[in-house]
């Protein structure tokens, strides 16, 4: 519980070393070498005056100094996991959920909290966005207004009320990629929120660039196993009060197995991300040449412009890549159905490689006009490179393509 005084990790050490000892700082002294999980509900309280004193910070988004008193005002596995993302991010703290939606629904809650004067609170997002972030934003559900801008319009979007600018890069489906600096620069004042689950802190480190908010659906790479359904928020510690209060309030909270599997997993992080970056590399040179597929979206292979983004903010390309066939949405479906060696599923950042069509899955809920204005046609194809041997993951592709 205490832990969360302790410092994150050194940012001057490399981000291997952070991905190995982040969240462990307290191990030696405990006498223990792997990471503990603690799956208490409640907490004893030794002292009354004292586990009051500790709930009511808790209620108001603080840390615990002496008991946790409830464990969905704060788990000592999750909390660990969370100093260890947040020494990735290069955050003062990360708050973690139990999905990726959970945590962008509990921003979006606080958002509208922090809206003055009896207004609902607005939002600007920029497009393309994973289909459930579209779809939660395009609802309604959470009271907020919102309106959607490009990358290069958001200063003309903003409102007096706009109380978040929302974005992905690369964007999921199309890879698109956004300058993060001239978005933070429009922005001003108003906080910007970056859903930073293809790039992973691995490849890039939004925080950095002035973005109040960092986003992971760490179902996804920081999982990296395809067993966890989890999110996170990594931001400063304002920011990550008013979410731990709604957090408390709303029980959005993170299962401490989840927290203890998704902290197991940080140490592979940047292996894993590096090696299937590699490979989807050469998947998306060898996409290009291939006569049945019209268009391949990979950052830095895609658009010119990914060229200057890339090498002031990312340290990579990333293991997502997405393709266009030529016959439209039956032949996109029949590669889909006639993979062997990948998996037809929604979800990506696994060992595994995963192929799924964004417009019949992810980005159906998507308003059409809306899909195909931001890419998402219906010959698209995205595909999330594993850790296999690119040379068998092609030949698989291949043998799709033909029967396509
Ligand atoms: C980029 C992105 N953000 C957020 C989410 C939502 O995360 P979760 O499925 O963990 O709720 C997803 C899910 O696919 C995603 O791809």
């Amino acid at each position: 519980m205490h832990q969360n005084a302790l410092a994150p990790p050194t940012a001057s050490r490399s981000l291997s070393t952070r991905a190995v000892h982040g969240g462990r700082e307290d191990l030696h002294a405990l006498g223990v070498h792997a990471l503990p999980i603690d799956l208490s509900s409640t907490y004893p309280v030794p002292d009354l005056v004292q586990g009051g004193l500790d709930l009511e910070a808790m209620a108001m988004g603080g840390h615990p100094t002496t008991t946790p008193v409830y464990s969905r005002l704060h788990n000592p596995t999750v909390a660990r996991f969370e100093r260890a993302l947040a020494g990735l991010e290069g955050t003062d703290e990360a708050v973690a959920f139990s999905s990726g939606m959970a945590a962008l629904t509990t921003v979006l809650m606080a958002v509208r909290q922090r809206a003055e004067g009896g207004r609902p609170g607005h939002v600007v997002a920029v497009r393309p966005l994973y289909g459930g972030t579209d779809h939660v934003l395009a609802s309604g559900i959470l009271g907020l207004e919102v309106s959607w801008a490009t990358p290069e319009g958001v200063r003309a979007a903003l409102r007096p009320d706009t109380g978040l600018v929302l974005l992905e890069t690369p964007a999921n489906p199309t890879l698109s990629l956004v300058d993060l600096d001239a978005v933070v620069e429009q922005a001003g004042r108003v906080p910007v929120l970056v859903d930073n689950t293809f790039a992973t802190p691995v490849l890039q480190n939004p925080a950095r660039h002035g973005v109040t908010l960092v986003l992971h659906s760490a179902t996804k790479f920081l999982g990296g196993h395809g067993d966890v359904l989890a999110g996170a928020v990594a931001t400063n510690a304002e920011w990550a009060a008013d979410l731990r209060k709604i957090r408390v309030l709303t029980g959005n909270v993170l299962h401490p197995l989840a927290g203890y599997l998704l902290h197991r997993g940080l140490p592979t992080l940047p292996l894993r991300v590096r090696h299937a970056q590699e490979g989807a590399a050469e998947l998306a040179r060898r996409l290009l040449r291939h006569p049945k597929v019209a268009r391949v979206f990979y950052p830095g292979l895609s658009a010119a412009a990914d060229a200057p983004i890339l090498r002031k903010q990312m340290r990579g390309t990333g293991a997502i890549l997405a393709f266009t066939v030529a016959g439209g949405f039956e032949a996109a479906s029949r590669v889909m159905a006639s993979v062997e060696l990948m998996t037809p599923a929604v979800s990506l950042g696994s060992v595994d490689t995963l192929i799924q069509h964004p417009a019949g899955l992810t980005h159906r809920v998507v308003e059409e006009s809306a899909r195909r204005s931001a890419g998402v046609s219906d010959s698209l194809l995205r595909l999330s490179v594993g850790l296999e041997d690119p040379d068998d993951l092609w030949a698989d592709l291949e043998q799709a393509l033909e029967r396509s």
